[in-house]
């Protein structure tokens, strides 16, 4: 299954009438303060330590840049990419006008989706694999997927003891493995079952509990607004809708005026999801809904400044697109970041785990920049993590360097299309 945007819609900015129509600075969460409201949502594949980490410290790998004022040449991007991760301050210092609020604009980060069977089963040295998380991840949750009640809270405890934040469950993932098993999307077509494994983690955890879920099975079974309610008589911190149907995985638009229905129906937090790709549209969704966060999925891989870029939109009105220099060194850190983090108690060689990693990610990081079809086939063809780092260098030392026009922002630069990556469900 491809999880592209179907036909993407831009949403233009709503007209400015105050907060209402701006993400809000934060949003409490049961004893969580999530600050700015912006969710980094669960991604199997995709949001394990190293990216969210990656995402959480963003100010790595992102300059900030007024259009017309002197940015960094490229010499100095190049070595400050090459030594980024121990040269935040000094790239701070050196970009004028740097962001005041949050340095990485994500309020929360979320884990991928764990299964509370295989949770409640491992072995303690395996579960840390599964639930590894580092002291700069905070705010942090764990998110759970099962449908069995008692099995559910067992894991809910070993994610509180294991350190994390909150914990959430999973009712939205539309894979045929784990509806089958009753899971995810396939709890949708039983409130009751729902209603117990509500009570039962709830009963098992003091940290916050949250359930991201869809609008329902399909357009006839439509339960977005009881769920959410029965969440809230239950106990639960907040929840989380993502607009579309089970039926519908990913195609068509997210129909957001669920959300707005959710949020009208429940006191506790809401957070919305769904076709978030630019600052505008998280504003639009905030002013459409009224929802109290933003949780930003497939955007994130495919611009990982989002997060940044709507905190700066949301302090200063206007936001600075990437430009090759910031997309070297994003890439640049994103791969540092996979090498020194792939451990030998996984189950390939380091290496080849990170080369696996940094050639599934080359494909999203890569769209847009200009000449980046090149840069993909020599990642592709290289051999070792080591190698694609030395075809990362070459390609931005020698062809970006070489060009003696202006640097556009490439997303202004690269056909709409081909801004949008696809995502193969794993
Ligand atoms: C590759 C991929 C993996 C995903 N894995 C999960 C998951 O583990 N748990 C979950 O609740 N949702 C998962 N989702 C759904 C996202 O969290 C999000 O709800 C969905 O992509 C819609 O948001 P977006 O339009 O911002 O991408 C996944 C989505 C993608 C693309």
């Amino acid at each position: 299954m491809k999880k592209h945007w179907d036909n993407p819609i831009d949403h233009p900015m709503p007209p400015d009438t105050g907060p209402s129509t701006r993400v809000p600075a934060s949003v409490q969460i049961g004893s969580v303060t999530v600050a700015p409201a912006t969710v980094l949502a669960p991604m199997a594949g995709v949001t394990d330590t190293v990216f969210r980490r990656f995402i959480r410290n963003a100010s790595l790998f992102t300059s900030v840049t007024t259009p017309g004022a002197p940015g960094l040449d490229l010499e100095t991007r190049v070595s400050a990419g090459r030594t980024a991760l121990d040269s935040e301050t000094r790239i701070r210092d050196a970009v004028e006008g740097s962001i005041t609020n949050q340095a990485s604009g994500c309020g929360l980060i979320m884990t991928e989706f764990t299964s509370a069977d295989g949770l409640a089963r491992m072995r303690e040295s395996k579960r840390k694999r599964y639930l590894t998380f580092y002291d700069d991840e905070h705010p942090i949750s764990a998110q759970l997927f099962g449908s069995n009640p008692a099995t559910l809270a067992e894991a809910a405890r070993i994610v509180q003891d294991t350190g994390f934040d909150m914990v959430d469950l999973n009712l939205g993932c539309p894979a045929k493995r784990v509806v089958s098993c009753n899971g995810g999307s396939g709890l949708l077509r039983d409130l009751p079952l729902i209603g117990e494994i509500f009570k039962s983690v709830r009963a098992a955890v003091t940290i916050p509990f949250t359930v991201k879920f869809r609008l329902g099975w399909n357009d006839n079974h439509i339960v977005c607004v009881p769920l959410a309610k029965l969440a809230e008589d239950c106990g639960l911190n907040g929840v989380a809708l993502h607009a579309r149907t089970r039926e519908q995985g990913y195609a068509g638009q997210a129909r957001w005026h669920h959300i707005a229905e959710v949020k009208d129906a429940v006191r506790i937090p809401v957070v919305g999801n769904g076709d978030v790709r630019t600052p505008e549209d998280a504003c639009a969704l905030v002013a459409k809904t009224g929802c109290d966060a933003v949780m930003i999925g497939r955007a994130a891989p495919a611009n990982p400044w989002i997060f940044r870029q709507i905190a700066q939109f949301t302090a200063t009105g206007r936001y600075d697109l990437p430009t090759d220099q910031d997309r070297y060194r994003m890439i640049r850190t994103y791969f540092e970041m996979l090498l020194t983090e792939l451990t030998p108690d996984t189950s390939r060689a380091p290496a080849a785990e990170a080369a696996g990693k940094m050639k599934q990610f080359a494909s999203w990081f890569t769209h847009g920049v200009r000449g980046g079809a090149a840069l993909r086939k020599s990642i592709y063809e290289s051999k070792s993590g080591t190698a694609i780092l030395d075809a990362v260098d070459h390609f931005f030392s020698r062809e970006v360097a070489s060009r003696d026009v202006p640097d556009i922002p490439d997303s202004q630069s690269v056909p709409a299309d081909d801004r949008l990556p696809s995502f193969v469900e794993s």
